[in-house]
């Protein structure tokens, strides 16, 4: 076999880009009805992908053959089957996108690098600071996801403290998630300065608990750093009272970070609109496209209200970097943690305009039509208890025989291949999650979610 040239010609790029996109195209054509859990990879298989690359090239086809067993390992986050976590749907065109970004390779993050590419990506930040009403001074960034947007609010609002903040404090639910924790714990904040807000009956911040702890803090001689509010847990959908949370932070001069990762663009939808609302006085809000835009993994984002506290927090150039010029385009190099990043935007912006936004909306509108009838119709089964009405997409439920009851519902649903599900405990009680956030997912998958439940409660032993 000739070596294939390290700068492949017209030719073999089109044999190669053929040979990807007929793989992806028969994987793809397979995925409604192929298993969504295949279970551990064996052994002689991992030992195998573990080869090291090889001194000389291989076809194409060979290493495609290589990725088709790997990829019937575990669980399939790409399947409409998937209600696990949270599902992220990997829209073709937005992967499309991603291709497009990685393979014509402009440096985006100064704008005089490539200000067309930098005002595709920025068309798109605007789009979302104005659906959530920040205002004129808003701006954002694209990051690799939730986990990054919450580490970048904290380090934001820590760094309105000044340099020396062991006096700041954090208020978060106890139902955050661990990425808020964590995001403080690597910003350099003692757990001692985090506080875990109780929640009420439906797993939402207390705002009466959240006051509380705020006074007596700053009694103690403490400042209140962040609020960080939650729109949309990852356990149970629930919503922060968003609107008592700001008041409570702006009454302390904090921070109001929401981490909208999940539920933030169900703003687009008029139900989700209502439940959010308040959302618009957030200083910073985390958004994750690959949750609630079905996005491929890798593009979250952080929205904030004054685009200048992102700059003070993450500016710093080095010396080579003197003919970095500013213009009326942001350089997502000062608002950040990164320096040079993939194109996040183009995969976004190509979704979005492919579409258009209401497609996005009704896709949206329809998990919650989904989940809102499997709450429906799994509390009239005997025997199963939901924890709250779902709030957004993700319904929670146990059954009421007990953890090793509900244990093997999970565990029948994810062996028949056909539905996985996750669990979380809640009360030191095991809870079933069903989530539906996937364009993949639709009414006939969520029926039969609901069927093989039925069938495995009335099963002798269920
Ligand atoms: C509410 C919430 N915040 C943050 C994250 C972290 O997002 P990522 O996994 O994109 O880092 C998640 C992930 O599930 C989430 O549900």
């Amino acid at each position: 076999m000739t070596p294939l040239p390290i700068e492949p010609g017209p030719e073999d790029r089109a044999a190669l880009t053929e040979a990807v996109s007929a793989f992806v195209g028969r994987h793809l054509d397979r995925l409604t009805e192929a298993p969504v859990f295949h279970g551990a990879a064996d052994e002689a298989l991992v030992e195998q992908l573990l080869h090291p690359p090889d001194e000389a090239g291989l076809d194409i086809d060979e290493l495609l053959g290589r990725i088709e067993p790997a990829l019937a390992t575990g669980f399939d986050t790409a399947s409409g089957r998937f209600l696990s976590y949270i599902p992220s749907g990997a829209l073709h065109t937005a992967a499309l996108g991603t291709y497009l970004g990685a393979a014509l390779n402009r440096y985006t993050a100064g704008s005089h690098a490539a200000p067309g590419l930098v005002a595709i990506e920025e068309s798109v930040i605007r789009w979302m600071t104005s659906l959530f009403g920040l205002g004129d001074n808003a701006g954002g960034i694209l990051l690799s996801g939730g986990s990054l947007a919450n580490l970048t609010a904290v380090v934001t609002a820590r760094s309105r403290l000044g340099e020396r903040f062991d006096d700041g404090v954090v208020y978060t639910s106890e139902r955050t998630h661990h990425s808020m924790t964590k995001g403080a714990r690597i910003a350099g904040i003692a757990t001692d300065r985090v506080r875990l807000v109780p929640t009420d009956r439906r797993l939402r911040m207390d705002p009466a608990a959240l006051d509380a702890v705020m006074a007596a803090d700053v009694a103690g001689g403490l400042r209140p750093m962040m609020v960080a509010a939650t729109a949309g847990t990852t356990d149970t959908g629930a919503i922060d009272p968003l609107d008592r949370c700001a008041d409570l932070a702006a009454a302390h001069g904090a921070w109001f970070h929401v981490d909208a990762a999940y539920g933030g663009f169900f703003q687009l939808t008029d139900r989700g609109r209502t439940r959010l609302a308040g959302i618009e006085r957030a200083d910073s809000i985390t958004v994750d496209a690959h949750k609630s835009l079905f996005l491929p993994f890798g593009v979250g984002g952080l929205v904030v209200r004054d685009v200048e506290h992102l700059v003070d927090a993450h500016e710093g150039r080095g010396a080579y970097m003197q003919d970095v010029v500013d213009g009326d385009l942001p350089h997502y190099l000062s608002m950040g943690p990164e320096l040079t990043r993939p194109n996040r935007g183009l995969p976004l912006w190509l979704a979005l305009n492919l579409h258009g936004v209401d497609a996005f909306r009704r896709t949206l509108d329809s998990m919650l039509d989904l989940a809102g009838d499997a709450a429906a119709r799994l509390a009239d089964l005997p025997g199963v208890e939901l924890i709250t009405e779902p709030e957004l997409s993700i319904v929670a439920f146990r059954s009421t025989a007990g953890d090793d009851a509900t244990a093997r519902i999970q565990q029948a649903l994810n062996d028949s291949g056909r539905i996985h599900v996750s669990s979380t405990t809640i009360d030191d009680r095991l809870w079933i999650r069903l989530a539906f956030l996937s364009q993949r997912t639709t009414a006939a998958i969520a029926d039969e979610a609901i069927e093989l439940i039925t069938a495995t409660m009335t099963e002798p032993g269920g």
